[in-house]
C-alpha cells in the first residue's frame, strides 16, 4: 500500500533528519522499563493495609488549599487531553507515523512522547479522584468537552511550528508542574510534591527533544527556521487547554489561568522567560547570511522577551471567580491564601 506524501523543503529538512533523531532516541526517550508507572506513585490497593494507605493519602491532601486544587486540576485536565495533541504532532509532513507502527525514528519518537505523555494525566486523574477533594464529573466532563472542541495552534502542517511549540510548551508545561510541586509542599503534601516533580522531569526532557530538533533545523535551514520562529511568537502560543469549558462555564479557561498567574505557577513573565530562552537556546541572535525576510524576523525575535517582560510588570490579576470542579467555591485573587510571589 503506498501513500501520498507531500512534498515542500520543510518536509525535505526532518525527513533528512531521520538518521539524526534515530542516533538521539535513547537519551531522549528513556524504556518502558525504566520509566516510573501511576501505580508506583498511589496506594497500593492489593495491600493488606490500604485502608491505611488511603486513610494517610487523603490526610495529606486535605492540606491542599483551592488555589492549589484549581491549578492542578487544570494541569491534569491538559495532560488528559492527549489524544488531540497526538493528532495534532501526525497532521505535520515529514515527521508522521504513516502506517501506525511505523519503524521510522520520526514514527518512534511520536509514540514514545505519546506513550510517556500518557501516564501523566493517568496519575493526577488517579491522584485526584482518591483525594475526594474535587468534584470529579464537573473534572471528567472538562476533559471530554477539551478534546470535543479540539486544540488548535495554527501551525497547519508545517513541522517547524511543531518543534517551535512544542519547545514552548514542555516548557512552560515543566515550570508549571514544577510550581504546583513547590506549593503542594508548602500546604503539607509532600507526595504530591514528588508527584509533580517526577512529570517535571519527563516534561524537561522532552523540553530538551524538541530544542534538539529544532537545534538541527536552525543548522540546515536557518532563513525559515528563524521567519517560522518569528511567526509562531506573532500568533502567540495558544494554550493547549485554551477551548476547555466545562459546559457551563464558556471561561473558564482564562479563570484558570488567572489563578495560575496570581499564585505564580505559570506568569506572563514566564512567557517572556521562555521566549528568552529559546532565542538563547538557538542562537538567533547570532545567526548570519539571512535575508531580509528572515533578518526582520531575527530583529523582532532578539527584542520580544524584553517587551513582555514589561508588559508583564504591569499586569495586575485581580477579581474572584467560582469553580465548579471544586463544587462551587469561589477563590479571590486578590488575597489567595497560597503563593509563590
Ligand atoms: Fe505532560
Ligand atoms: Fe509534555
Amino acid at each position: 500500500m503506498s501513500f501520498i506524501e507531500v512534498t515542500s523543503p520543510q518536509f525535505e529538512v526532518v525527513k533528512s533528519m531521520e538518521s539524526f533523531v534515530a542516533q538521539n532516541l535513547s537519551s531522549l526517550l528513556k524504556s518502558v522499563d525504566e520509566n516510573w508507572q501511576p501505580t508506583d506513585l498511589l496506594p497500593d490497593m492489593t495491600a493488606d493495609d490500604w485502608r491505611e494507605q488511603i486513610t494517610e493519602f487523603r490526610r495529606r491532601a486535605k492540606s491542599l488549599t483551592d488555589e492549589v486544587l484549581v491549578v492542578l486540576v487544570g494541569d491534569m485536565v491538559t495532560e488528559e487531553a492527549l489524544p488531540s495533541y497526538q493528532t495534532w504532532l501526525n497532521r505535520f509532513g515529514g515527521i508522521n507515523d504513516p502506517t501506525g507502527d511505523s519503524d521510522s525514528a520520526w514514527a518512534r519518537w511520536s509514540r514514545g512522547w505519546t506513550s510517556e505523555e500518557n501516564r501523566h494525566g493517568d496519575l493526577l486523574n488517579k491522584y485526584l479522584y482518591l483525594t475526594g477533594r474535587v468534584d470529579m464529573h464537573s473534572v471528567e466532563t472538562t476533559v471530554q468537552h477539551l478534546i470535543n472542541n479540539g486544540f488548535n495552534t495554527n501551525s497547519g502542517n508545517d513541522p517547524y511550528l511543531g518543534f517551535i511549540y512544542t519547545s514552548f510548551q514542555e516548557r512552560a508545561t515543566k515550570i508549571s508542574h514544577r510550581n504546583v510541586g513547590i506549593l503542594a509542599k508548602k500546604c503539607g503534601d509532600e507526595h504530591l510534591h514528588k508527584i509533580c516533580g517526577l512529570i517535571a522531569g519527563d516534561e524537561a526532557r522532552h523540553e530538551k527533544a524538541y530544542k534538539l530538533f529544532m537545534s538541527k533545523v536552525f543548522e540546515i535551514d536557518p532563513k525559515n527556521a528563524v521567519t517560522a520562529f518569528a511567526q509562531m511568537m506573532k500568533n502567540k502560543v495558544t494554550m493547549p487547554a485554551s477551548l476547555m469549558t466545562d459546559g457551563k462555564d464558556v471561561d473558564l479557561f482564562s479563570k484558570f489561568s488567572n489563578v495560575a498567574q496570581r499564585i505564580g505557577v505559570y506568569t506572563a513573565k514566564d512567557y517572556a522567560s521562555i521566549i528568552a530562552s529559546l532565542v538563547d537556546e538557538w542562537k538567533v541572535e547570532s545567526l548570519t547570511g539571512l535575508s531580509d525576510a528572515s533578518q526582520k524576523a531575527q530583529d523582532y525575535l532578539c527584542t520580544l522577551a524584553v517587551r513582555y517582560e514589561r508588559l508583564a510588570d504591569r499586569m495586575k490579576i485581580t477579581g474572584n471567580s467560582r469553580f465548579s470542579w471544586i463544587f462551587d467555591r469561589e477563590i479571590v485573587l486578590d488575597t489567595p491564601k497560597i503563593s509563590l510571589v
